[in-house]
């Protein structure tokens, strides 16, 4: 594992130069905790743990999931028939993926786009390792052909691609694009509850690994009206890995959640936002849309065993967005924040916050809702309201999934600071440049030993 003493070390011993490689950019900087003390799930048999009877297999179901308040009891392992019955179709539980055996289906998909990888990159190779040591790509173009986010936060990548840029902040003013990563966490009833208390969906970003981990907080994501969307299997460098396994990773989280939700999300964050044009085609292949983000809390940094960031720097960081709202920075579109699922500090530093948003910020809002997309998913049954309808400015057709359902449901006390459509807001376009804009002028002031976290390469020389 790339570590961050490692990587200090590294920045120190160099100048720093133009060109310059950050290996943690956000999102779970610190190694993911890959599984509770517990020990594997799915593998385990929860008899043997001595479980109370609610959680024995026969009588569990995602209700009674959600109704745990202790987070101890929350993330005792437990064993789930479904997805035991299945196990055996996926990679291992937080390792890297790769195709599983047999698994003809998902062979003949990536045949199909491994031919489409060879024909427009021919030579390419990882880049790095997969725990984001870019040792070996030292020497990497400057004029970065591969627009590479880790690189030089690319986002645009050539039109003759023809792939979609990434999305970086969501085109309605004064409108928070609300995201979580890293779940489910095995913990999140009270996170999930405070949402639900205040009519509030989010976009979540689940880890595969962790969905076949946790399958009833993965349904209660999707119960709850939250959309879903994908953070690959494992949680590593993507650009580090194979064709064969950056598809896998996407791959079988797709299959993961479809597997316990019934639904095939198609959108999609990578881990540390380290994407390239490779990575994109494979991820256009399974028809994902991948949104990245604007502006990092750095929650993740802050919870993080040994960290100097503070619970401070992260509220200081949530301010900082937040006024940007006065000085008219979000005139024309919205701030996409990095936020995390990941533990007790992460969520509880976004309940700290909300009140704070929803007075600076018309709107807080999925994903799905602020790009207008009601079809959310590969099963064109389930729709989600699009932008006027879920900020109540309108009562559309868009009102007949489940997610729609909850989104009205009675418990919306606080809802969001506008809830009579105050200004129909138009989307003034976000262009590309907006975009490009935003998500330059995204790294907060903070400044610490943490900030330091970067390889630097000096003139596309070789780090020793
Ligand atoms: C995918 O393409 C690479 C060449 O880039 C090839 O080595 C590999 O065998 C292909 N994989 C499959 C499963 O076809
Ligand atoms: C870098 O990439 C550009 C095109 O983007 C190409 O013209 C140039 O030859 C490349 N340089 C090297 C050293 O590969
Ligand atoms: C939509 O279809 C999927 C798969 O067929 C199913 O699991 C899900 O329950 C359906 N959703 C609704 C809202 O009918
Ligand atoms: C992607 O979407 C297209 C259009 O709906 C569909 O034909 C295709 O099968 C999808 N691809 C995958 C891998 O699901
Ligand atoms: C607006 O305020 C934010 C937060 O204080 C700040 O980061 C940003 O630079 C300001 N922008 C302008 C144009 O003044
Ligand atoms: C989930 O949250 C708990 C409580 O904060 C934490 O101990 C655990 O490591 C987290 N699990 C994962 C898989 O991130
Ligand atoms: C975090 O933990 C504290 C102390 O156990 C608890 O009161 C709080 O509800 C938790 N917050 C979240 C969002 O889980
Ligand atoms: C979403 O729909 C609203 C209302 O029709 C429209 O103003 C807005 O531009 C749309 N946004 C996108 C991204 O299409
Ligand atoms: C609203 O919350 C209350 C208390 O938390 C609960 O008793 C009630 O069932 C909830 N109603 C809905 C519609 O979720
Ligand atoms: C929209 O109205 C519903 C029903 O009154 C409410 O529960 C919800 O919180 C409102 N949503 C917003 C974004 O104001
Ligand atoms: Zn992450």
């Amino acid at each position: 594992m790339f570590t961050l003493s490692t990587a200090i070390t590294i920045a120190l011993g160099l100048g720093l130069s133009s060109t310059e490689v950050s290996a943690h950019r956000g999102c779970g900087g610190h190694e993911v905790a890959k599984r509770n003390p517990g020990g594997p799930v799915i593998n385990s048999l929860a008899e043997l743990r001595g479980f109370s009877k609610r959680q024995t297999t026969s009588t569990m179901d995602e209700a009674s999931e959600a109704a745990i308040s202790d987070p101890n009891q929350e993330c005792t392992a437990y064993s789930y028939q479904p997805v035991v019955d299945v196990k055996s179709q996926f990679p291992t539980i937080w390792e890297t993926a790769s195709l599983v055996d047999g698994d003809t289906e998902a062979s003949a998909l990536f045949a199909t786009i491994n031919q489409t990888l060879n024909a427009k990159f021919p030579n390419a190779t990882p880049k790095g390792t997969k725990a984001g040591d870019w040792s070996a790509s030292a020497s990497y173009n400057a004029t970065d052909p591969d627009c590479w986010w880790t690189y030089k936060q690319c986002t645009t990548p050539a039109a003759s691609l023809n792939i979609a840029a990434d999305k970086t902040t969501v085109p309605e003013p004064e409108t928070w694009g609300l995201a979580f990563d890293d779940g489910p966490n095995c913990s999140h009833n009270a996170f999930y509850d405070y949402l639900q208390n205040n009519g509030q969906k989010a976009t979540m970003f689940y880890i595969g690994s962790n969905v076949l981990d946790w399958p009833l907080q993965a349904q209660r994501g999707h119960v709850d009206g939250h959309e879903l969307c994908i953070h690959t299997w494992s949680h590593q460098y993507m650009t580090g890995m194979s064709n064969e396994e950056a598809f896998a990773e996407l791959y079988y989280t797709q299959k993961a959640i479809k597997t316990v939700t019934g639904l095939t999300p198609t959108c999609w964050r990578p881990p540390f936002g380290d994407v390239d044009n490779r990575i994109r085609v494979i991820a256009s292949g399974l028809n994902l849309t991948n949104y990245v983000w604007s502006d990092d809390s750095e929650d993740w940094r802050a919870f993080a065993a040994g960290s100097t960031v503070t619970e401070d720097d992260v509220t200081k960081n949530y301010q900082n967005v937040i006024a940007g709202v006065a000085n008219g920075t979000y005139a024309t579109h919205g701030p996409i924040v990095l936020t995390h699922e990941i533990n007790n500090g992460t969520m509880q530093e976004f309940v700290s916050q909300y009140d704070s948003i929803k007075a600076a910020f018309k709107y807080i809002v999925p994903l799905a809702s602020a790009f207008n997309i009601t079809q959310p998913y590969a099963e064109t049954n389930e729709t989600y309201p699009d932008f006027m309808t879920y900020t109540n400015q309108s009562t559309s057709s868009s009102s007949s999934s489940s997610s729609t359902t909850s989104a009205s449901g009675s418990n919306a006390s606080g809802s969001s600071g506008s809830t009579t459509a105050a200004s129909a807001s138009k989307a003034s376009g976000s262009t590309a440049s907006d975009s490009k804009n935003s998500a330059a002028s995204v790294s907060f002031g903070y400044s610490g030993v943490f900030a330091s976290v970067a390889l630097f390469i000096a003139g596309g020389a070789m780090l020793a």
